[in-house]
Formats: C-alpha cells, sequence, structure tokens
C-alpha cells in the first residue's frame, strides 16, 4: 500500500506540472502541446496501466485494513482518547472515500472522453482537446466548486499519506522522521494549492 502510494504521489506531481501549463496564457497551447506529446509516447500507456494498478492496489488494501479496524473495535471508544494520532490519520479512510469519488467524477470530465466511453463535447475540437473542456468545466461554478474542494480533502489525505508512507517500509529515525514530516506537510500543501489554482483561475480570472 505504502509504495502504490508513493508512486501515486510521484504521479500527482507530474500530473501538475502538466495541468499548470494550463495557466501560461497562450490559449492552451503549451499544454495541448504537452497532452499531443504525451499521446504520441507509448511509455505514456504502459505508465497508466501501472497507474490504474497502483490505484486499485491503494484502494483495495485501503478498503480491508479499514474492515479490519471496524472487526477489531466494532464498538468505537465511548470516551474519545487521547493519542498521537493525529485527525489527519484517523481520517484516512474518509479523505479516501472523498478522493475516491472526485476520481470518478473527474475521468468521466476528461479520461472517458479520451477513451470514447463519453461523448466528445461539441465544442471541443477533438477528445484530446482537454483545455476547451477544462475552460468550460471551471467556468462552472459547481464543478470548480466540487474540485476546489475535494483538493482540500486530497491535501489532508496526502499531509499524513507522505509520512505514513515512509513508517510503513521500516524508514523511522530520530533524526530523519521530522524532516520527513516537515518535507510531507510542504508536499500537501504544494500539491493541494497547486491544484485549487487552475479552478480559481479559470473561474474568476480567465478571458477567452
Ligand atoms: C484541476 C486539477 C486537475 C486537472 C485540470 C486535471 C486534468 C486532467 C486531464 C486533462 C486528464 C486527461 C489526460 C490524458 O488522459 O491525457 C486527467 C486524467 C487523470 N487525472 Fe487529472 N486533473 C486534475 C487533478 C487530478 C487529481 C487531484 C488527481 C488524483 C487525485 C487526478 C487524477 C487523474 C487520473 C488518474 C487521470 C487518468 C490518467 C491520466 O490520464 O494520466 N487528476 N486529468
Amino acid at each position: 500500500m505504502a509504495l502504490a502510494g508513493m508512486f501515486l504521489m510521484l504521479f500527482l506531481i507530474f500530473h501538475l506540472a502538466t495541468n499548470l501549463l494550463m495557466l501560461a496564457g497562450d490559449g492552451g497551447e503549451s499544454f495541448q502541446r504537452a497532452v499531443a506529446f504525451l499521446t504520441a509516447n507509448p511509455g505514456i500507456k504502459i505508465a497508466e496501466y501501472i497507474l490504474f494498478a497502483a490505484f486499485l492496489i491503494h484502494i483495495i488494501i485501503g478498503v480491508l485494513l479499514q474492515l479490519y479496524n471496524y472487526r477489531a473495535r466494532p464498538v468505537g471508544y465511548h470516551k474519545s482518547i487521547q493519542t498521537e494520532t493525529s485527525a489527519f490519520s484517523r481520517f484516512m479512510f474518509h479523505t479516501g472515500v472523498i478522493i475516491f469519488i472526485f476520481l470518478v467524477i473527474h475521468l468521466i470530465n476528461f479520461y472517458f472522453i479520451k477513451l470514447g466511453w463519453v461523448a466528445t463535447p461539441e465544442y471541443a475540437d477533438s477528445k484530446h482537446d482537454f483545455f476547451s473542456m477544462a475552460v468550460v468545466l471551471f467556468r462552472n461554478p459547481w464543478y470548480s466548486a466540487i474540485y476546489f474542494v475535494s483538493f482540500i480533502f486530497l491535501g489532508f489525505h496526502l499531509k499524513h499519506a507522505f509520512q505514513s508512507s515512509f513508517q510503513s517500509l521500516g524508514i523511522n529515525h530520530p533524526k530523519y522522521t521530522p524532516a520527513i514530516k516537515v518535507i510531507g506537510t510542504i508536499y500537501a500543501i504544494a500539491i493541494s494549492v497547486g491544484f485549487a489554482i487552475i479552478p480559481v483561475y479559470f473561474l474568476f480570472f480567465y478571458q477567452a
């Protein structure tokens, strides 16, 4: 689960970097050039399979872990116990479910159109014209709000996930763990704020 999570965290850096090209102010030209480059690259197809396998492994083990925890203690503690565990760690399953729901909506909005599972909207030049799709999607305040709120929960999830993945791999050291926690916090904030800028930009600042 930790290894799959680490792969997903790397994907998010890559995905954010590509998507931030949407904000270049060139009508989506550099973003669409990056999309064309990635679409033409056969390695990306393999990376996509690995990505979906990582999502699947991560989700299945996450659900099993939650079921296991629930079976170990079906009746919650009467009084909330004061432990070292942060709210972020206690709500990993819940924030994970929110991210999963977001992901389903998100794949319908973009990826399923590329696959041809969802019809290409008439305003898009092709099923790869993700820039036009993003403009129309984020001009809708409801979609922008759904994405924005999801990114806040994504940040909460990542905040704990980062340090936890190192811990699960046995990397736990009085000297390095505090640094890992700081880097994890910076990573979580950078990813969630980075993604959140995109709907905000299209909703309030983008001029066609
Ligand atoms: C405003 C933020 C985001 C935008 C504009 C965006 C945009 C896109 C676009 C255009 C695609 C289709 C790319 C292609 O298939 O060539 C895509 C696919 C995908 N996105 Fe996002 N995305 C955002 C946030 C996220 C987040 C936060 C996650 C994960 C939690 C995510 C996960 C995925 C996955 C798994 C795919 C399918 C695989 C892929 O095409 O790489 N996206 N996204």
